[in-house]
C-alpha cells in the first residue's frame, strides 16, 4: 500500500477516554490520508466503477458537559474503484464550525444533549438553532459533487467526491433556505432532481423543496404542522413525495423554558403527507397510521391506487421496560435499535379511499436500509439492511431482504468487527436488480484495522469477495452512498 498522511489534528480529548462513543468502535480518528495500491484479500471486481462515500463522527474537543455521538465533527471517507484498482482518502469537512473551533482550540457550541446556554458562540445551526453544523450525518452525490449534511437542519457542504476537498456550501442560485436542509435529502436518479425538507420551531414548522438537475431551487412550499416536530428522513415515488409528522417531538412545556427534551405521545397517530413532486401546500394529502418513530425509510413506489412505503417501525420508541441500571448504555439506550425494536415495516396509502394499511415485514432488528439506486421511487424487490449490534449504536452484520418472498439472507460479521450502512453498486452494464456489489467499511476492534468489504449482492451470505485494507482503523458512523463513475 502507498500511503500519504496529509494532515494530523491535535485532539483535546482525554488520552484514556472511556466515553462509549469516543472509544472502541467509535474511537475517533484525527489523521487524514490518501492511499493507493492498497493491500487486497481476494480480488476487486473489474466491472465495478465509481465511489463509495461514508460519513463518520470524529470529535476533536471536550464538550461543556456531555458528548453525544451526533456532535462529532464530520469526516468523510472515500474509496473509488476502477479497472480492479482502489484509491482511498479521508478528510474532515471544513465546516464553519470546524474552522472556528480549530482557531479557538476548544468547543464553541453546545451539543444536542447540552443546554443551548452552554455554547460559547452566539449563533448556530439546527432546527433548534445554537448547534454546530458538523456535516457529519449523511453524504449524497448530486451534480457530480458530494454533499455532506447535518443531523438536524443545516448547510449542505460540497466536496470533491474523490479527493474530499471541501468546496464550500450549496447556494442553489442564492435561494438556499434560511431554515437549512434536513439530514436526508433524496436524489431521484431518473430525473437528476434533489428532493428535501426542513423543519423548525416556528410555524409552518416544515418546508418541502426540489432542486433541479441544473442546481436551481424550483419548488419550495410550506408544510404546516400542528407544532414543532423531529422528522429525520423522507421518501418519494415517481409522482409523490412522502413527508412525516410522527408523535415524537420536543416536549412543548420544556420548550417554553428553553429546554429541548423529547416526548413521545402514544395517544397520537403517525401522520404522513403525500405531496405531488412539484405540488403546492393545497395539494397535500394526509394519511394516518399507528404511532411510532421511524428513523429511516427504505423506499416507496406506486402500485395502482396505492402508494407503498417501506421503512423501519420502532415498536418501543421510548425504551419502555428497559432496566437502565442493568444495561451498559451509560444513558444512551435510545441509540440501541434493539431497545427501540426497529423492524422492517410496510405502509400502504390508498389514494382512492384515504385509508392506510400497514404490516410488519420482519422479526429481525435492522436499520440503515439501502436499495439499488435505480429503484428509489420505483418498485424494488430487495433491500440491504444493517443488522443492529446489541448495547450500542453499531452494526454487526448485513441482511439482504427479499420483500417478494419475505426471505432474508444474513452475513454475520466476525467477533469484534462492525460494518456500516451498505449501498448497492450495480455492476457495469447490469440489468437485474441485485446484479452488482455491496460495499461497506468494516472496523475490527480486536485486530485494530479497517477494511472496505465488497460483497456479491446476489450472494451476500457467502461473505466478501474482496477486502481492501485502509491505512488506519476508522470510527463507526452513520450514512454512506454509492455513486457510479458516470455520475461523477
Ligand atoms: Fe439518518
Amino acid at each position: 500500500m502507498r500511503v500519504a498522511v496529509r494532515e494530523t489534528f491535535e485532539p483535546g480529548l482525554p488520552p484514556d477516554d472511556d466515553h462509549p462513543y469516543r472509544s472502541g468502535v467509535w474511537r475517533p480518528q484525527h489523521r487524514e490520508y490518501d492511499a493507493w495500491d492498497m493491500d487486497v484479500e481476494g480480488e476487486i471486481p473489474d466491472d465495478l466503477s465509481g465511489v463509495y462515500l461514508r460519513n463518520t463522527e470524529n470529535p476533536l474537543f471536550e464538550p461543556a458537559r456531555r458528548y453525544h455521538p451526533f456532535d462529532g465533527d464530520g469526516m468523510l471517507h472515500s474509496i473509488s474503484f476502477d479497472n480492479g484498482e482502489a484509491r482511498y482518502s479521508n478528510r474532515f469537512v471544513r465546516t464553519e464550525g470546524f474552522l472556528a473551533e480549530q482557531e479557538a482550540k476548544q468547543s464553541l457550541w453546545a451539543g444536542i444533549t447540552e443546554r443551548p446556554s452552554d455554547a460559547v458562540a452566539e449563533y448556530g445551526w439546527g432546527a433548534r438553532s445554537m448547534l454546530k453544523d458538523s456535516a457529519s450525518t449523511d453524504v449524497i452525490v448530486h451534480r457530480g459533487e458530494a454533499l455532506a449534511s447535518f443531523y438536524q437542519c443545516g448547510e449542505l457542504y460540497r466536496l470533491d467526491p474523490i479527493t474530499l476537498e471541501t468546496l464550500g456550501q450549496s447556494k442553489w442560485g442564492g435561494h438556499f433556505p434560511a431554515e437549512g436542509v434536513s439530514a436526508h435529502p433524496r436524489i431521484d436518479e431518473h430525473t437528476g432532481e434533489l428532493l428535501f425538507f426542513n423543519y423548525h420551531v416556528h410555524a409552518p414548522y416544515m418546508h418541502y423543496g426540489v432542486v433541479s438537475p441544473e442546481g436551481e431551487l424550483v419548488t419550495y412550499v410550506d408544510v404546516p404542522l400542528p407544532g414543532p416536530r423531529l422528522p429525520h428522513d423522507m421518501m418519494f415515488t415517481e409522482n409523490w413525495t412522502i413527508l412525516n409528522d410522527l408523535p415524537l417531538f420536543w416536549d412543548p412545556e420544556a420548550l417554553e423554558s428553553g429546554y429541548y427534551s423529547n416526548t413521545f405521545r402514544w395517544d397520537m397517530a403517525s401522520r404522513f403527507a403525500l405531496i405531488p413532486r412539484h405540488g403546492t401546500t393545497a395539494d397535500i394529502r394526509w394519511f394516518e397510521a399507528d404511532p411510532t418513530f421511524v428513523l429511516h425509510w427504505t423506499n416507496a413506489y406506486e402500485d395502482g391506487d396505492e402508494v407503498v412505503l417501506d421503512g423501519f417501525f420502532q415498536h418501543n420508541p421510548t425504551a419502555r421496560g428497559i432496566d437502565r441500571q442493568k444495561l451498559h448504555h451509560k444513558g444512551f439506550e435510545t441509540l440501541d435499535m434493539n431497545v427501540l425494536q426497529a423492524r422492517a415495516h410496510r405502509w400502504r396509502f390508498n389514494l382512492t379511499t384515504g385509508e392506510t394499511s400497514e404490516e410488519s415485514m420482519s422479526e429481525r432488528c435492522a436499520e440503515f436500509p439501502m436499495v439499488n439506486g435505480r429503484h428509489y421511487g420505483r418498485r424494488h424487490r430487495y433491500s440491504y439492511n444493517a443488522r443492529c449490534a446489541r448495547g450500542l449504536f453499531a452494526f454487526d452484520g448485513l441482511i439482504k431482504h427479499d420483500l417478494d418472498t419475505g426471505t432474508e439472507e444474513l452475513w454475520e460479521a466476525p467477533e469484534g468487527v462492525f460494518v456500516s450502512e451498505t449501498p448497492m453498486a450495480p455492476r457495469n452494464g447490469s440489468a437485474a436488480e441485485d446484479d452488482g456489489y455491496l460495499i461497506t467499511f468494516a472496523s475490527d476492534v480486536i485486530n485494530d484495522r479497517s477494511d472496505a468489504l465488497i460483497f456479491d449482492a446476489a450472494n451476500v451470505g457467502d461473505g466478501p469477495v474482496a477486502k481492501v485494507r485502509l491505512p488506519e482503523r476508522i470510527s463507526s458512523g452513520t450514512h454512506s452512498t454509492w455513486a457510479p463513475r458516470g455520475d461523477l
